[in-house]
């Protein structure tokens, strides 16, 4: 499974990508917006951190208006991946831009026929956005299965990023499910590491060595 880590802050990015687990990162207007950065800065900054595949996002909403940033973003880094919403503009956008090797990642995406339109358009990624989904009572989840089912079908080499993620489990039944990426924000990251068990575990193997040690040193 590749992470990514969806967040604008660089502190954090830059945290992950130490820790040496960190493939890429998802920003977007909202998380953007949070940081008090100059867009095209900080979208150069976390490319340079991660060296790895960065969504940035286009605001306009007509074909024109999203080639024209998207070709103005992917001048800012070979890394970056341009976020196109999944509207019919964005699916000709993405033609387009798939055409001049500009990499795209088809967002807000809640269905797995918007999935479908997004692969046949060659975009790069899709993002179905889980937590959104079951915030209104639905299992976002299941259309991640769905979603990599018809891409299997038909050999899309599309790759699904599931996003809007809420906490580690998401990115478990991500995992069984199989999807090649799971963009997460830091503290669901944070979250994955941490078993009661291993802290109890570790604090009993350092307080055994420690009576170790004692036990030789008096022997000596
Ligand atoms: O980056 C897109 C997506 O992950 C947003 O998540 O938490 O705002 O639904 P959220």
């Amino acid at each position: 499974m590749e992470i990514f880590l969806d967040t604008a802050n660089i502190e954090e990015i830059r945290k992950g990508v130490d820790w040496g687990i960190v493939d890429g990162v998802t920003t977007n207007p909202t998380l953007v917006s949070k940081e008090n950065a100059i867009f095209e800065e900080r979208i150069k900054e976390i490319c340079e951190v991660v060296q790895g595949p960065v969504s940035a996002e286009v605001v306009s909403t007509k074909y024109e208006g999203m080639v024209k940033e998207a070709e103005a973003l992917a001048k800012l880094s070979e890394f970056v991946v341009v976020k196109i919403p999944l509207i019919p503009d964005g699916i000709k956008a993405i033609k387009t831009l798939s055409k001049k090797g500009i990499q795209t990642n088809a967002t807000l995406v809640f269905s797995p026929l918007q999935a479908l339109l997004a692969a046949k358009a060659g975009a790069t990624y899709v993002s179905p956005f889980i937590g959104r989904m079951d915030d209104i009572g639905n299992t976002g989840m299941t259309i991640v299965g769905e979603i990599m089912e018809i891409f299997d079908n038909y050999g899309y080499n599309t790759k699904v990023i599931v996003a809007s993620v809420r906490h580690p489990q998401h990115v478990l039944e991500a995992g069984l499910i199989g999807a090649h990426v799971v963009t997460m924000p830091f503290d669901v990251l944070e979250k994955m590491f941490k078993h009661p068990m291993t802290d109890i575990g570790l604090e009993r193997f350092l307080q055994d060595w420690k009576k170790y040690q004692d036990y030789m040193a008096n022997k000596k």
